[in-house]
C-alpha cells in the first residue's frame, strides 16, 4: 500500500513523514521543489498544486493521498480542486484531508474553504478521511519571543478556550489513519485533551519567564492592525482576528478527546509547547 503526502517540505508534512517512517512505512513526499525534500529520506516526487497536468501523473501508483490544505489561503480553492481531481483521474483509492474542526459547521472564515473542499472530496466519490484539525498550540506559541518582549499577549479572543494540540500529535493522527484501515468516510474531529485560555497561556509564560506577562484582550480591528503591522497580509490578518474571535466564542473547544483515542497516548500539553518555544 503506497502512501503519498503533499505538503511534506511544510511543518506538518515532515512530522507527518516522520511519523509513518517510524511505523515502517515509506510515504512519497510530495513537494513543490522536491530539493527541498531531500532530507525527508524518502523518495520525492514534484507536485505544485498549481500546475494541474502534473499531478496526476505524479500519483502513479499511489494508493492512499494525504492531502495537507494548501497554505496559499487565496488560492487554496483552485489548489485543492487540481488535486481531488488528479487523484480521481490517478485511481487513489483512498484520499485523506487536513480539514479545520466542525468545517460543516463552524463560523470561522477560515473554515469557508474546508467545508468547500470536504463538499467537492463528497462528490467526487472519492472514499475519504477528514481530519478536522483544532488550532495548534505552536500557533500560539511562534510570537512568543515577541510578546514577551513587548511585556504582554494580545488578542481578541475574550475567555474563549483553545482545545489546541501539538502539530506533532496532528502529524500522528494523520499517520495512524494513512497506515490503518477503518477510516473510510469518516470524519474526525481532533483537538486537545485539556483547553486553555489567553489568560492560562499567559500565566505559563509568566510562570516560566519569572517575568509578569498579562494577556491584553483588543478588539478585532485593532488586533488585525497589529499583525498587519507584523508583517501579515491585510486580509490575512483579518482572518486571524476573525479566528480569534469565534474562539472566543468556543469554535475551537472541543472535549471530545478523538485525537487522543486516535494516536493512542495523551495529546501534548500547552505547557510542553510552550516550554519547547521558550528554551
Ligand atoms: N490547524 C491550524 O492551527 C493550522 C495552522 C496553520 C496552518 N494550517 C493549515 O495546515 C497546513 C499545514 O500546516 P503547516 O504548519 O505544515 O504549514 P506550512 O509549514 O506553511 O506548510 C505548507 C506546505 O504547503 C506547501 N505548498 C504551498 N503551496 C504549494 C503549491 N502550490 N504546491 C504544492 N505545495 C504547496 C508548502 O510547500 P513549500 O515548502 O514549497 O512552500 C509546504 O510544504 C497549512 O498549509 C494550512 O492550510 C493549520
Amino acid at each position: 500500500m503506497t502512501i503519498a503526502i503533499t505538503g511534506a517540505t511544510g511543518q506538518l508534512g515532515r512530522l507527518a513523514i516522520a511519523a509513518l517512517k517510524s511505523r515502517g512505512k515509506a510515504p512519497i513526499a510530495l513537494a513543490r521543489d522536491p530539493a527541498k525534500a531531500a532530507d525527508l529520506g524518502v523518495q520525492a516526487r514534484a507536485f505544485d498544486y498549481a500546475a494541474p497536468e502534473t499531478l496526476a501523473p505524479a500519483l502513479a501508483g499511489v494508493d492512499t493521498l494525504v492531502l495537507i490544505s494548501s497554505n496559499d489561503v487565496g488560492q487554496r480553492m483552485p489548489h485543492h480542486l487540481n488535486v481531488i481531481a488528479a487523484a480521481k483521474d490517478a485511481g487513489v483509492s483512498r484520499l485523506l484531508y487536513t480539514s479545520i474542526l466542525r468545517a460543516d459547521t463552524s463560523p470561522m472564515l477560515l473554515a469557508a474553504d474546508h467545508k468547500a473542499t470536504e463538499s467537492a472530496i463528497r462528490a467526487s466519490g472519492l472514499t475519504y478521511t477528514f481530519l478536522r484539525n483544532g488550532w495548534y498550540t505552536e500557533n500560539h506559541t511562534a510570537g512568543l519571543a515577541g510578546a514577551i518582549a513587548a511585556g504582554a499577549l494580545i488578542g481578541s479572543a475574550g475567555a474563549g478556550r483553545f482545545s489546541a494540540a501539538a502539530r506533532s500529535d496532528f502529524a500522528e493522527a494523520i499517520a495512524v489513519t494513512a497506515a490503518t484501515s477503518g477510516h473510510d468516510n469518516a470524519s474526525y474531529e481532533l483537538a486537545g485533551d485539556t483547553a486553555y485560555t489567553y489568560a492560562d497561556l499567559a500565566a505559563e509564560v509568566s510562570r516560566l519567564t519569572g517575568k509578569a506577562i498579562p494577556y491584553n484582550d483588543l478588539p478585532p480591528a485593532t488586533y488585525a492592525g497589529i499583525l498587519a503591522s507584523f508583517g501579515f497580509p491585510e486580509g490575512f490578518a483579518h482572518v486571524l482576528a476573525d479566528s480569534d474571535v469565534q474562539a472566543g466564542h468556543g469554535a475551537l473547544y472541543d472535549d471530545s478527546r478523538t485525537l487522543s483515542r486516535l494516536i493512542g497516548r495523551p495529546t501534548t500539553p500547552m505547557a510542553a509547547t510552550v516550554a519547547a518555544a521558550l528554551a
